[in-house]
Order: C-alpha cells, then sequence, then structure tokens
C-alpha cells in the first residue's frame, strides 16, 4: 500500500488556506500539523482544520518527526532562514513561489538541501499543470517548428489591499516577485535563460514596483514580453506563443485549462484539460517524490529554481530594487 505522506503547512496565510482545502480532499495525504510565527494563531489554526498539532518554527524544527513534508508559505523574506532551518532538521519543503528574493539566497537553500540529503522544491504550481505538460511536449516534438516569440500579461490588482505584503519591500513585495515570476518561470520552462533582458516599470514609495514591463532576448531575434502589474483590475492572462508554423495561446496560463492552437493554413485545434483547483498536481507530484526518497524534482530543478530567481533579480535591478 501507498505510504500515507503526513503534511504540515506553515505560514498561516490566504494561500495556505486553499493549500489545506486542496490537501484534505487527496488521497495518500493527511494534513496533520500547522505551525506559525504566531502560536495563538497556529492554535486557532489547528482547532479549525482539527490537526494534531500546532508549533512555532523554532517547536517545529525541534520535531522533525512530526510531519513527512511542510509547505512554506509566509512572506518571501522569510523565505530563506525558513527553509534552511527546516532542511537542517532534515524535513522535506515544498516552498511557494517567489522561492526567495534573490538568486544568491536560492543557491544558498538549494546548497543546504543538498548538504542535507534532503528533498527541496520550488512550489510552481503552473509547472505542474496537465496544459503546462501538454505545451512542453508540444515544442519537445518540434511539431510547431521554432518559437520565434512570446507575449504575454499578467495582473493581481483585485484582492490587495493597501498595506499588503505585496507593496511592502521589508516582506519582499513588488510586482516582479509576486508576479512576474509566473511568466519569467514559464518562458524558461520553454526557452531557458535569454542572452539578455531589458525592464522598465514604476515604483511605489516603499521602494518595489507597482507594474513592470520585461523583455528576454535570446539568439536568432527572439523575443519574450511580458506586462506585470499589481494595479490592473482587468485585463486577458493569456500566454501567447508565435512559432514558425502555428500561434499558441494558452488561456490564463499560469492555471490553464484551454489552449489553442491556430495553424498558418487556418486550422484551429482547441485543447482543454480537467482539474479541480491547479494545486493537486504539484503535491502529487512532491508525495512521489518523498515516496521515491527523492532530494529533487525532474520538472522544477533546483538549477530550474537558481536561475529564474537570477532572472527577477536582474529586472528588479534594473527597475533599482535590490533585494
Ligand atoms: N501559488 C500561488 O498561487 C500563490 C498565491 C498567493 C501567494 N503565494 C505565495 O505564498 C506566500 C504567502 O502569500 P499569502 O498571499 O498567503 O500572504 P499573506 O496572506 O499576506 O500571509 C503571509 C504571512 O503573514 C503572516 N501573518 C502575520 N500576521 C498574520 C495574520 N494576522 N493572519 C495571517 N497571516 C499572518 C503568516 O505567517 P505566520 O503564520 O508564520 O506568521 C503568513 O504566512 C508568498 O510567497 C506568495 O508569493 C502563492
Amino acid at each position: 500500500m501507498e505510504k500515507t505522506i503526513r503534511w504540515a503547512v506553515c505560514g498561516l496565510g490566504k494561500i495556505t488556506k486553499r493549500f489545506c482545502r486542496v490537501l484534505q480532499r487527496l488521497p495518500g495525504v493527511k494534513l496533520v500539523a500547522c505551525v506559525s510565527s504566531s502560536k495563538e494563531r497556529a492554535l486557532a489554526f489547528q482547532k479549525k482544520y482539527g490537526l494534531e498539532a500546532a508549533y512555532t518554527y523554532e517547536e517545529f524544527a525541534a520535531n522533525p518527526g512530526a510531519a513527512d513534508a511542510v509547505y512554506v508559505a509566509n512572506n518571501m523574506n522569510m523565505h530563506r532562514p525558513t527553509v534552511n532551518r527546516f532542511l537542517n532538521a532534515g524535513i522535506p519543503v515544498l516552498c511557494e513561489k517567489s522561492f526567495c528574493l534573490n538568486k544568491a539566497e536560492a543557491e544558498e537553500m538549494t546548497a543546504c538541501a543538498r548538504k542535507n540529503n534532503v528533498l527541496l522544491m520550488e512550489a510552481m504550481w503552473t509547472r505542474f499543470l496537465p496544459s503546462a505538460e501538454y505545451v512542453r511536449g508540444l515544442f519537445e516534438k518540434g511539431e510547431l517548428g521554432k518559437i520565434k516569440a512570446i507575449r504575454a500579461y499578467f495582473k493581481a490588482g483585485i484582492g490587495h489591499p493597501p498595506g499588503s505584503r505585496v507593496f511592502r519591500k521589508a516582506v519582499g513585495g513588488g510586482s516582479v516577485l509576486d508576479l512576474a515570476v509566473y511568466p519569467a518561470g514559464y518562458t524558461h520552462m520553454l526557452l531557458g535563460v535569454p542572452e539578455s533582458i531589458s525592464a522598465s516599470g514604476t515604483l511605489n514609495k516603499d521602494g518595489v514596483d507597482l507594474r513592470c514591463s520585461t523583455e528576454f532576448r535570446y539568439p536568432n531575434n527572439v523575443t519574450a514580453k511580458f506586462d506585470t502589474s499589481l494595479l490592473f483590475m482587468q485585463i486577458r492572462e493569456d500566454y501567447n506563443i508565435y512559432c514558425e508554423k502555428a500561434h499558441v495561446k494558452i488561456y490564463r496560463f499560469y492555471q490553464s485549462k484551454k489552449i489553442k492552437i491556430s495553424y498558418a493554413d487556418g486550422k484551429k485545434v482547441i485543447k482543454k484539460f480537467e482539474r479541480s483547483d491547479g494545486f493537486e498536481y504539484e503535491i502529487l507530484h512532491f508525495n512521489n517524490l518523498i515516496r521515491e526518497g527523492k532530494t529533487e524534482s525532474p520538472i522544477m530543478t533546483h538549477r530550474a529554481t537558481v536561475e529564474i530567481m537570477g532572472l527577477l533579480e536582474e529586472i528588479n535591478r534594473q527597475l533599482g530594487v535590490v533585494f
């Protein structure tokens, strides 16, 4: 019988609640503990979700047998110390995006995982969606010819009140780490690291960007352009891939259920994908890595995470934002 993976969640904000909802309806897993900087909030969370235990960060690291895996979703400035602490305690970690604040931190965290021989993966759920797997397959097979250009938008203006983490430099705010990580990560999945980057944007009074336009340049004049914003309210979050033989439109690419391929001869193919939330695929993948005794994912590799953090750091640097 398959081993049940006992999960803890750390950082009890908005996204963790969604993670718990998804986790609690998956097979082969059990949500057993929660971890917070506030013991009081951890105890309230434990009660609400019917968990076995509630810990502070120190207490959880001192009880490594309490769970088989921990999902880290606190503020981005806290990812590095939290992840390293748990890895040093021998606990496998699934760490939210953006993985951390800059490339040096990502290098330190992945080195810590290797030193301890413990599983660490960035929770870039978009990379595990069936639609993303399908898109990877399209370009691996080369059926559509080479990619010539990419154009994408991503916004999340709704849902962030003034004072939210996304507007505060001290906790790792800004549209680059919060949003550009999605199109930058998707583009990295398809084309790897660009030859050069140019970015421009608008900063708030706290010194993080509210909106940003980025261009990645690759050999043979291939470009990937994307806009991210914490201000846009209504915009199509489509990811367009223009290639030699077709135009691939990935509708709402970061959680896509639908892809349209328009061929040069006028033929159109629509592909639809079933899913309930989207988080389930990264969780099931992580469970399998634990069961197989792996320390790194072949889909979201340490190298990819470090390279993507390098891209985000460069975008931020050009905007005048240094973490
Ligand atoms: N994958 C996705 O689709 C997705 C979506 C949104 C966010 N994220 C990522 O997840 C991370 C957290 O984002 P979030 O939107 O969940 O942030 P959030 O709701 O602002 O919570 C961030 C952290 O604030 C701390 N906190 C302090 N006081 C709190 C209070 N009274 N109530 C709740 N939390 C409090 C919590 O950590 P403690 O409990 O330890 O204090 C919590 O983890 C970020 O890295 C973000 O980029 C991912």
